[in-house]
C-alpha cells in the first residue's frame, strides 16, 4: 500500500512544471495533523494528568486544544517555509510569514480550520482539522493582502481534511478525485487506504441539528417534511463535528444541511476554512455543494469569518433540496 509521501511523489511526477512546493505544503499539514492527533488522543487523561485549564508553572494560561492546533499547524507551515501566509478560524486576521527575503519565494497561502467540531473534545468524540490551500493573487515578493485570502472557492488548488476518529484519516484532493490516507499509528505512517473517493449514488441519512427548525426557512421546512414523510427511506446522523459528518455521508450517501435560523441569520460555518474545502471535495467525489442560493465554491467572498448556510452530499439529494429552494 502505498504511503502519502510516495502518492505525493507519483503525483509529482505527472505534472513536469512541478516544482514540489505543493507536495512540501501537503507535507507540513500531514506532520502537524500527526501531532494534533498524539494530542487529540491524549484529552481524555487531562483530568488524570493535572492542571490542563489552569496556569502552568510560568504563570501562563494551559490552551485550549483548538488554540494549540491552530498554533501548531502554523509552526508547521512557518518553519518549513513553504507557505507565505495563513488565516484561521482562530485569528482575526491573517497572518503574513514573510519576515525575510526566503519567505517571499513562495506562491501558497492556507486557510484552516484547526480544530473543527471542538465541542466534542471534552466528551472524547471525533473531531477533525480543515484545510484550504491557494496560489496568492498579490505578486511574490510583496506584502500579503486581503485579496490573497479573499478568493473564490472555485480557485483552490488543494483543500482537505483530518478526522481524528476511531481512525485517524487524512482525506484531500487537488482537484483530481479524492484520497483518503490512514494513519498507523504504531509507525506514524498514512497509508493509501481509500483512493478515489466517489459518493454513492443516492442516500438515505440527512445531518442537521433539527433544534433550530422553528426558524429554518421555510423551503428547508418543506424539505425536511419530506423526508419524514418518507420514513422506511430516510434516517438521520448528527454528530455535530461536521468533518465527522460529512466523512460519514462521503462514504455512506447522505446531505449534511446547516441552514439559516435566527440566531445564525446567514448560517453558522465559515465559508473560506470550512464550507469551501468541503464543497471542493464533495464536488470532486460526485457530489453537490451549495448555500441557500448558488453553489458554494461560486461565492465572492467578502470577510475572512464570514459565514454561509451550508448543503452538501449526494447530487440526487441535493437537486431535490434546490427544488424547494426554487419553489421557495
Ligand atoms: P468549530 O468547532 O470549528 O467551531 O465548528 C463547529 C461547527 C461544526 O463542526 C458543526 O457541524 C457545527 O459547528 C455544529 O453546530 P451546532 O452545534 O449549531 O449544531
Ligand atoms: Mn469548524
Ligand atoms: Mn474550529
Amino acid at each position: 500500500m502505498k504511503t502519502l509521501g510516495e502518492f505525493l511523489i507519483s503525483d509529482q511526477k505527472k505534472h513536469k512544471e512541478s516544482t514540489g512546493e505543493f507536495s512540501a505544503v501537503i507535507h507540513a499539514l500531514r506532520l502537524a495533523a500527526k501531532v494534533v492527533n498524539h494530542e487529540v488522543n491524549k484529552a481524555a487523561l487531562v483530568d488524570i494528568i493535572g492542571d490542563y485549564g489552569k496556569t502552568n508553572v510560568q504563570g501562563e494560561s494551559q490552551q485550549k486544544l483548538d488554540v494549540f492546533a491552530h498554533e501548531l499547524f502554523i509552526k508547521a507551515l512557518a518553519n518549513r517555509k513553504i507557505v507565505c501566509g495563513i488565516a484561521s478560524e482562530e485569528a482575526d486576521v491573517f497572518i503574513d510569514l514573510q519576515t525575510n527575503e526566503e519567505y517571499n519565494k513562495s506562491k501558497y497561502v492556507v486557510l484552516i480550520d484547526p480544530l473543527d467540531g471542538s465541542s466534542n473534545i471534552d466528551v472524547n468524540v471525533s473531531v477533525g482539522t480543515v484545510f484550504s490551500v491557494y496560489k496568492r493573487l498579490s505578486p511574490i515578493g510583496s506584502p500579503l493582502t486581503a485579496e490573497d485570502f479573499l478568493q473564490k472557492g472555485t480557485a483552490q488548488v488543494a483543500a482537505g481534511y483530518v478526522l481524528y476518529g476511531t481512525s485517524t484519516i487524512f482525506v484531500y484532493t487537488s482537484g483530481n478525485g479524492v484520497n483518503g490516507f490512514t494513519l498507523n499509528p504504531a509507525i506514524g505512517t498514512f497509508y493509501l487506504s481509500h483512493p478515489n473517493i466517489k459518493l454513492p449514488k443516492t442516500g438515505s441519512t440527512y445531518s442537521i441539528n433539527e433544534a433550530n427548525f422553528a426558524t429554518f426557512p421555510a423551503a428547508v421546512k418543506a424539505y425536511l417534511k419530506e423526508r419524514k414523510e418518507n420514513d422506511e427511506k430516510y434516517t438521520t446522523r448528527y454528530i455535530g463535528s461536521m468533518v465527522s459528518d460529512i466523512h460519514r455521508n462521503l462514504f455512506q450517501g447522505g446531505v449534511f444541511l446547516y441552514p439559516p435560523n435566527k440566531k445564525m441569520p446567514t448560517g453558522k460555518l465559515r465559508l473560506l476554512y470550512e464550507c469551501n474545502p468541503i464543497a471542493f471535495i464533495v464536488e470532486q467525489a460526485g457530489g453537490k455543494a451549495i448555500s441557500m442560493g448558488e453553489r458554494i465554491m461560486e461565492i465572492e467572498p467578502e470577510d475572512l469569518h464570514q459565514r454561509s448556510s451550508f448543503f452538501c452530499g449526494n447530487k440526487e439529494m441535493i437537486e431535490v433540496l434546490e427544488e424547494h429552494l426554487k419553489r421557495g
